[in-house]
């Protein structure tokens, strides 16, 4: 479903520290995997800590049109009962996956080597992004697509009734087009194989695994070369969803920006394909330890303890660490301006087809804010003030990016005059209780008359 209720501005102000604990929810990207493998496994799959974001839930009303039975426990665990490879059916109607690209890709390589035909749409944000990386790598296993131009949505997929594996390499660093590839290869005869230049996020494989299929990653000249032995009898399972790095990003950030602050963060998944922001506030001086230390269900995991950091300067991020960090760019970008010196960020240019064009909405609204951004088409650097040197004092288009809404909220909480998005409504896509959430840690939120 698509965020189309009345805009919903929302400011925040600077001053106050933020202190205590924060719980963050699910992790979207392993929440979106468990509710399609759980509808592509015979039996039950029972899923505790799924993230209940509009994005996930999104999916999961498709696996339902799709034929799986998709139902929520009084108690918040979440049950799927599958269909099997090669199971689903033909929806009745247009599938609409709101704002959430993860979703609509990953659902489009689910179905490409079924039989039939799916209607796909989404909110303005999504309709504007590229489908066409991803219908690509589809039509090798026989499915035929027909969408706006540019491949764009509504598009209609036509799934491959009799589909042939696939031998993939992936021209950018996506884990959305892999993972694509390797849903759709379930269904196909025979090996499939994706080949990665560069490590993307890897939580398809780990599950795909999980749920008995045999999939083997190696090293190879080009990168990782990823192989899915076709059609496995999946099985049902138990699945605690980690919490989200990502969403962790922001009480993490946050605190390390308002002075006073010491929040802590417990349970973060620190999987290193997803930890690269992590690693790069320590590199830039941030006062933050990984507390506890542990494996959790295969992942490493720890409690993030993050302190109000003075000290904070510019670094250049390596290009080759983006991948692990691509939705973090945005929440980093404000670090780097209360940090002082420059921060390059280089390599990037996936960055501009996010939900929004991510540079440039972060570059905007930076500005705006009264700090200095330069940009090219796949890079750039953000001028830091040093603690306390961010004006601030602006109302930023939030362009139906969440990520984009919560780091110029974030901002404010630490600038000298208010900082407001014009509507915080797509935060309820990845991280429904970000305004409680930092409420309780003591940041200052309000809604303007208007
Ligand atoms: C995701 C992959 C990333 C990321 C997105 C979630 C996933 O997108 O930006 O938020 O769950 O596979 P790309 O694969 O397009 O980089």
């Amino acid at each position: 479903m698509s965020h189309s209720g009345a805009p919903d501005p929302l400011f925040t102000h600077g001053g106050a520290a933020l202190r205590g604990t924060a719980e963050v929810p699910g992790d979207k990207s392993i929440s979106h995997r468990a509710l399609i493998l759980g509808a592509m496994a015979v039996g039950e799959t029972r899923i505790s800590g799924l993230l209940e974001g509009q994005d996930v839930l999104d999916t999961g009303r498709a696996m339902a049109a799709l034929g799986a039975i998709v139902s929520r426990g009084e108690d918040g665990t979440w049950s799927v009962h599958g269909v099997g490879v090669g199971g689903f059916s033909e929806p009745e109607d247009i599938v609409d996956c709101g704002n959430s690209g993860t979703g609509v890709r990953l659902l489009m390589g689910a179905v490409a080597t079924h039989g039939f035909a799916t209607t796909f749409t989404g909110d303005a944000s999504l309709r504007g992004r590229p489908m066409g990386r991803v219908t690509q790598p589809l039509s090798l296993f026989g499915a035929q697509s027909h969408g706006r131009s540019g491949g764009r949505l509504p598009l209609t997929l036509i799934g491959a009734a009799d589909p042939v594996p696939v031998h993939y390499a992936t021209p950018v660093a996506s884990a959305q087009i892999k993972s694509a590839v390797l849903l759709a290869g379930l269904n196909a005869p025979g090996e499939t194989v994706v080949v990665e230049r560069e490590a993307t996020r890897d939580h398809s494989e780990r599950m795909l695994a999980g749920f008995g299929a045999t999939i083997e990653t190696r090293p190879g000249p080009e990168g990782r070369i990823i192989t899915l032995q076709g059609r496995p009898e999946l099985r049902p399972q138990t699945i605690a969803v980690p919490r989200d790095p990502s969403s962790a990003a922001f009480p993490v950030c946050a605190a390390l920006i308002c002075e006073g602050s010491d929040v802590l963060v417990p349970n973060i998944g620190l999987n290193p394909t997803r930890a690269g922001l992590f690693e790069t506030l320590r590199e830039m001086g941030a006062d933050l330890t990984y507390e506890n230390p542990r494996d959790e269900g295969g992942e490493p995991a720890a409690d993030l303890r993050a302190r109000f950091s003075p000290e904070m300067r510019g670094i250049t991020v390596p290009s080759e660490r983006a991948a692990s960090m691509i939705d973090e760019y945005p929440i980093l970008s404000v670090v780097a301006a209360f940090a002082e010196g420059v921060t390059d960020m280089p390599g990037v240019a996936e960055l501009r087809v996010k939900e929004s064009d991510r540079i440039d909405a972060m570059a905007s609204g930076l500005r705006a804010c009264g700090i200095e951004v330069d940009e090219g088409p796949d890079w750039w650097r953000v001028h830091g003030r040093g603690p306390g040197g961010v004006e601030g004092g602006a109302r930023v288009a939030a362009r139906l990016d969440h990520r984009i809404a919560m780091s110029f909220l974030c901002l404010g909480m630490a600038a000298r005059k208010p900082v407001g998005v014009d509507d915080a409504g797509p935060v309820a896509t990845s991280f429904p209780v970000f305004e409680p959430l930092m409420t309780a840690l003591g940041a200052h939120f309000e809604r303007p008359v208007e």
